[in-house]
């Protein structure tokens, strides 16, 4: 499988923690670059149902390394929390999962920061998942944050973290917000500290290591493209480069030995979260909502809906440099009599095929679709191309085809067997 690197096209929750479960059987190292607790992926293994929010999605499959590398992002309280559900689920974590030592950490006063400065925001709010992932990554570039190198030393931690709390507790008391109790903090962060200490290590030296021993490694993305700090539509993005090449920045892992970039999508697109979204659609939301279907894995909120949009993923495959595709959800559609996709924005009287990066033109894009014909047909049992309705083949192959990259995967159910490989 060589090296991958695996990213969302679209704005998230395109089912990357599927379609990495899937290709970890093939892999050695699984590695999480950017983000944080802001990501949940779900996998459903057999009849057990797994959120992953900041352990890389590969720790469920055994014999697999899991990697948190330098670019994330991490709670540990919440950290221990999601190592000790899984543990609730039988799955082992020990030697299978290591941390970066200079991963940042997110703490109290950057989640109280992140609900203040949205409701400061008011309708102008981003929408954030409220997990202080704005705020910490703010610290790691204003070189003010706590890392987990600090973490495993308690009075630096302790000394540090005072510090941080007496400057935020300023802003904090003047947003008419309590202040935080150094004492609490410092107790539940040291407690979490003394059980995260076993993972942490030098992770680039590690993955250095691992590439001279020719193990296979996959860089699993967490988000998606559009919410890319630099390529997104900002500012209604997170705080991280959601894209490849924050999979070397965010691990140490050099850029010329990944061999291959794979994007999934989803067969139509979702976003959650404030921001412009041009092929929103009523028709497909509802269809969707009344399936059960597309509700967030983090904050429960009901994800936004919209037809399939390759003036989007077209602009993905080029700034990550996508080789394969995997679309999922495809039987998400199988109701449809006809399906819509956008293949130009039309801004003003200009017909564009490059989404504009501001974020004010880019609400101001209407859509121009191309219909094509459904196959109402359930597809969840298909187990090759073949199984599908023709009109689902085709379907695929054309938006796949107006992305620019090699179709490698379909995708009709959220079960590890409901996956066709091309
Ligand atoms: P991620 O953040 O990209 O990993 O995606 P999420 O896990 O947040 O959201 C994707 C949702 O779609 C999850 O509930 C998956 O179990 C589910 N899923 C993934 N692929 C498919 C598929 O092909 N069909 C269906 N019905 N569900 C899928
Ligand atoms: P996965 O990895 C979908 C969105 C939030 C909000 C914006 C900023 O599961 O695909 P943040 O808390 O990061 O500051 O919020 O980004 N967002 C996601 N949307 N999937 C995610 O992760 C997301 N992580 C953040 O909804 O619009
Ligand atoms: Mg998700």
């Amino acid at each position: 499988m060589a090296n991958s690197i695996l990213v969302g096209a679209q704005w998230g929750d395109e089912g990357k923690g599927k379609i990495i479960d899937f290709l970890t059987e093939q892999a050695d190292i699984v590695v999480r670059s950017q983000g944080g607790n802001n990501a949940g992926h779900t996998v459903i293994a057999g009849s057990k149902k797994y959120v992953l929010h900041l352990i890389p999605s590969g720790i469920l499959r055994s014999g697999k390394v899991c990697f948190i590398g330098n670019g994330v992002v991490i709670d540990p309280v919440s950290l221990v929390e999601e190592i000790e559900g899984l543990k609730a689920q039988k799955i082992k974590v020990g030697k299978n999962l290591v941390i970066s030592e200079s991963a940042h950490l997110v703490l109290p006063y950057h989640r109280l920061l992140d609900a203040q400065k949205e409701a400061q925001k008011g309708k102008k709010k981003i929408g954030t998942t409220k997990r202080g992932i704005g705020p910490a990554y703010g610290d790691k570039i204003a070189r003010t944050g706590l890392r987990m190198s600090d973490l495993a030393r308690p009075e630096v931690f302790s000394a540090k973290l005072k510090a941080k709390i007496a400057e935020n507790n300023k802003i904090l008391k003047a947003c008419g917000e309590k202040p935080l109790n150094f004492k609490a903090v410092n107790e539940a962060y040291l407690a979490a500290g003394a059980k995260l200490k076993q993972y942490i290590a030098n992770t680039a030296v590690l993955l250095h290591e691992a590439l001279g021993q020719k193990k296979e490694i996959l860089f699993e993305g967490a988000q998606g493209t559009f919410l890319d700090i630099d390529h997104g539509t900002y500012p209604y993005v997170t705080s991280s480069n959601t894209t490849s090449g924050g999979a070397s920045t965010g691990s140490g892992f050099p850029p010329h030995r990944i061999d291959k970039v794979i994007g999934v999508m989803k067969a139509y697109t979702t976003r959650v979260g404030e921001g412009p979204f041009p092929t929103e659609d009523d028709v497909i939301s509802d269809m969707l909502h009344g399936m059960g279907r597309e509700f967030g894995a983090t904050t429960g909120r009901a994800r936004r809906c919209g037809w399939f949009d390759a003036v989007a993923t077209r602009y993905a495959g080029i700034i990550n440099g996508i080789d394969e595709l995997s679309i999922t959800n495809l039987d998400g559609l199988d109701g449809l009599e006809t399906i819509k996709v956008c293949v130009a924005y039309k801004l003003g009287r200009k017909t564009i095929e490059v989404p504009p990066n501001d974020c004010d033109l880019l609400a101001q894009c209407k859509p121009v679709y191309i219909e094509l014909p459904g196959w109402k047909t359930p597809t969840e049992n298909a187990r090759k191309f073949s199984d599908l309705p023709v009109n689902a083949q085709k379907y695929v192959k054309k938006i796949a085809e107006l992305t620019g990259a090699k179709l490698t995967i379909v995708s009709i159910g959220p079960g590890r067997e409901q996956t066709i490989v091309l």
